[in-house]
């Protein structure tokens, strides 16, 4: 079952020093988080709503808006984008029907840009869910997409 944000707090016994976990484990529950679950939150730990979202929105691993089951991730760093990483970024595109940085409409997937994943000889790399692909083509897109449709 789904944790919930009392279920967080509980768990670190709302300790106001263990926010960053908490936060982590609510992201990592509901793939974002929920602006009521914050009020919750800043409520049960004591510390001011503002505190709260400057911590969430600090972190780059923290969402404010619903993310896709799926988090597909396009390096674009140099060694990538010298390979063809646009086009892939396109493809992509075109197939989810969305624009770098949304998530489909039925929450299934959400696409991201990344600078560089440190495994440049690799280049073009896509990361789906943590699992590196590398020498993407376009014509590969279709192929990856399967796996996760
Ligand atoms: S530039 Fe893409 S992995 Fe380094």
């Amino acid at each position: 079952m789904e944790k919930t944000i009392k279920d967080i707090i509980a768990k670190y016994s709302a300790d106001p020093s263990q926010i960053i976990a908490m936060l982590q484990d609510l992201q990592a529950a509901k793939r974002y988080l929920p602006e009521e679950d914050l009020r919750e939150l800043a409520v049960a730990l004591e510390i001011p709503l503002a505190k709260v979202y400057r911590i969430a929105t600090f972190f780059k691993a923290f969402s404010l808006e619903p993310k896709g089951e799926h988090i597909i991730n396009v390096c674009v760093g140099t060694a990538c984008h010298v390979r063809g990483a646009s086009r892939i970024l396109d493809e992509l595109e075109r197939q989810l029907q969305i624009a770098n940085g949304e998530t489909t409409p039925d929450q299934k997937f959400s696409l991201e840009t990344v600078n560089c994943l440190g495994a440049c000889a690799l280049g073009p790399v896509v990361v789906v869910d943590q699992e590196y692909h590398g020498d993407m083509t376009p014509g590969q897109v279709d192929k990856l997409m399967e796996n996760y449709r």
